[in-house]
């Protein structure tokens, strides 16, 4: 029924479309447009059907989608064309990525085009530059308090710097990844300034009231996201006389998508950027999009159907672009970003497994795989034409998001082992060598998330203090562990700026009024091109992290097993410190083995001899280019160490 009802809507939109839109070559737009119109009409009915302006409203975003197609370039179109016919390409090994920020990893866009050999003489091909949108200097939260949505901040340059690092990247067959701050504004945009202002409008655009009564009732179940810095999820505005929700900052007001207008405005931007040359564009806090009273807010249905409008509406004028769901939610719920309901991917094609990460990290703490092989083995899992992107460190806290299940299965009380993890990161905890910082500190519950540098993290910050050569060799050895896993799991692995040459924590932020309070600065900082030029000299660390991690990139591509078809099989073992897997292709098998114990580690043949490895008592590891023998049925694996094995 829907479906006709959709068909003589179209009909009428397209009627009403105003004639300059109608007249212009339109091919490729109406066929899509076509394709996706049942869902986005459906959509859009299911969110705002019940409003009077429902009709109005719908043409306007038509009309946006189209205005947007019209102002596609034509080699963004060509690339369109392309993607569509071979829709799988994200999933190839070829991929490895680097999130970075323009400004501390060159002075500013023009700079960053001459840093790209640097990048490519690692391997990486795929770059996520952190926000670089108009923000008030003071109150950024890194990029993510945008005031203006189509204005690179001058600090890094102009938006056309943006459009020729865009062609640059493309020329060296590299991907760029952009961001869009969806879920809320700075209080500095020109709606909030609107809407203090007193217009109705823009007050629209946000949750406004009055009085605290409302509020109140939010806060019963809301939880919060820096409750040390920016406790509640409202904020008072003398000038406007009103309370409006601000769930992260206090100046990041949430937008309101249960107006249609503020859905279209953003719609309009993430094509505006799309436009721009972006690949991939990260939408950030996803999880946050609706907000129902009586619940966290967080992962509410509404904010996935406005996820499928988003990529709907995508599809039809920019079908070449992906979207990262930024989610970093619970582990049954990250996989929901892909799209429920579906074969393929109807939401975001790619979403931080954030799973994954929190729980190498507690494997690095307890130096056991025990939890490692739960958290995996119960990973959701994902629609086809989805993949995860996998990352050790991100410019973000570590949450510790994984199934309390899985924690206890694990043999830990949930609440001992978080809090036994966060001690541990923080160097707290007795003989610890990590050195994190506890981020967004919550008194009242006790919980807290941790922020530092991954080289910190893992000891190398004490062992280069203390001069211990075996600290400083396991410290080593992890950096490249938890790569190694990263890279051969299956997905997208992202890097993070300054891990490949183990930068540490830098405490400059203090002296910075503005990020004082947030320890994510603490692995924030200026890339040190100093230290990278030292990967050069014989013996030095950075030389000894930074070329490992390059010949892993190198076999990754190489091998085509490590594409992400959904061809990984975790395998069981009787040694709970390690992680066995294999990825399989039409080719052969890859046999990863990870170690996560600091001494060295046996496996049983027996374990993955019906799986087909080890049939002629030896393999062939792709990393050390030896081959691994089984010594009574047993292979030895090296402490904090891996293997990429295969049969040759
Ligand atoms: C995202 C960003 C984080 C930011 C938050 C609020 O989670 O990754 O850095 O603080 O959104 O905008
Ligand atoms: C919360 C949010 C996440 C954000 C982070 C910033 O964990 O869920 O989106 O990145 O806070 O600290």
């Amino acid at each position: 029924m829907y479906e006709q009802v959709s068909h003589s809507v179209l009909n009428d939109i397209l009627e009403e479309l105003e004639p300059e839109i109608g007249n212009l070559q339109l091919r490729h737009f109406y066929t899509r447009l076509g394709a996706n119109f049942y869902a986005i009409y459906s959509l859009f009915h299911r969110l705002y059907g019940k409003r009077d302006d429902f009709q109005v409203q719908l043409v306007r975003l038509v009309e946006t989608l189209a205005r947007r197609y019209i102002e596609r370039s034509k080699p963004l179109r060509t690339s369109d064309l392309e993607r569509e016919e071979n829709f799988t390409w994200f999933l190839s090994q070829q991929w490895v990525g680097m999130a970075l920020y323009c400004d501390r990893f060159a002075d500013d866009l023009n700079g960053l085009r001459g840093k790209l050999p640097y990048l490519q003489e690692l391997g990486i091909n795929f770059l996520h530059i952190m926000p670089m949108l108009d923000c008030p200097a003071d109150k950024s939260d890194g990029g993510y308090a945008v005031r203006d949505y189509f204005k690179i901040d001058p600090k890094f340059g102009t938006n056309e710097d943006l459009i020729e690092l865009a062609a640059t990247l493309k020329s060296r067959d590299m991907l760029l990844a952009l961001d869009v701050v969806v879920n809320h504004t700075s209080d500095e945009h020109e709606w909030a300034k609107k809407a203090r202002a007193g217009e109705q409008k823009y007050q629209d655009y946000y949750y406004v009231f009055p009085d605290e009564t409302v509020p109140k009732m939010y806060e019963e179940t809301m939880p919060e996201i820096f409750p040390d810095t920016s406790p509640g999820n409202f904020t008072w505005n003398e000038e406007m006389g009103r309370h409006v929700m601000t769930v992260f900052n206090s100046y990041q007001w949430d937008l309101n998508y249960s107006n249609p207008a503020v859905l279209i405005e953003m719609i309009n931007i993430i094509l505006f950027w799309a436009n721009k040359g972006a690949d991939i564009l990260r939408l950030d806090a996803v999880a946050f999009l609706w907000k129902k009273m009586g619940s966290t807010s967080q992962n509410e249905r509404e904010a996935h159907l406005l996820l499928q409008l988003m990529k709907d509406c995508c599809q039809v004028t920019a079908p070449g672009v992906l979207f990262i769901a930024e989610a970093i939610v619970a582990p049954s719920e990250i996989a929901k970003y892909f799209g429920e309901d579906a074969i393929n991917a109807k939401e975001c094609e790619i979403a931080y497994n954030a799973t994954m990460m929190a729980l190498l990290w507690s494997a690095v703490a307890t130096k056991n795989a025990t939890l490692l092989n739960l958290g995996i083995r119960n990973l959701p899992t994902k629609l086809a034409r989805a993949t995860w992107l996998n990352y050790v460190r991100c410019h973000d806290d570590i949450g510790l998001g994984f199934d309390d299940n899985d924690v206890r299965l694990a043999g830990y009380e949930p609440a001992e082992h978080r809090h036994f993890l966060n001690a541990y990161f923080t160097g707290r905890f007795p003989g610890s060598p990590a050195r994190g910082l506890p981020f967004g500190e919550n008194l009242k519950t006790g919980d807290m998330r941790i922020s530092g540098a991954l080289a910190s993290l893992v000891g190398l910050e004490v062992a280069i203090q203390t001069g211990d050569p075996e600290a400083l060799e396991a410290s080593i050895r992890l950096i490249l562990l938890l790569h190694s896993v990263i890279l051969s799991f299956g997905g997208l692995p992202l890097l993070y700026y300054g891990d490949a040459i183990g930068m540490l924590n830098s405490l400059q932020y203090l002296e910075d009024p503005f990020k004082r309070n947030d320890s994510r600065w603490a692995h924030r900082s200026s890339f040190d091109w100093e230290k990278a030029q030292r990967r050069f000299e014989q013996g030095s660390v950075e030389q000894r992290i930074f070329f490992p991690i390059k010949k892993l990139i190198a076999i990754r591509k190489e091998t085509d097993a490590f594409a992400d078809l959904d061809n990984r099989q975790l395998i069981s073992c009787d040694n709970t410190n390690l992680l066995v897997f294999s990825r399989t292709d039409q080719h052969g098998s890859v046999l990863v083995v990870c170690n996560f114990k600091d001494q060295d580690e046996l496996l049983s043949v027996g374990n993955v001899v019906s799986q087909g490895f080890f049939q002629h008592g030896r393999m062939y590891d792709l990393v050390s280019s030896t081959f691994i023998e089984s010594v009574s049925e047993q292979i030895s694996i090296p402490s904090l160490s891996f293997y990429w094995l295969t049969d040759r």
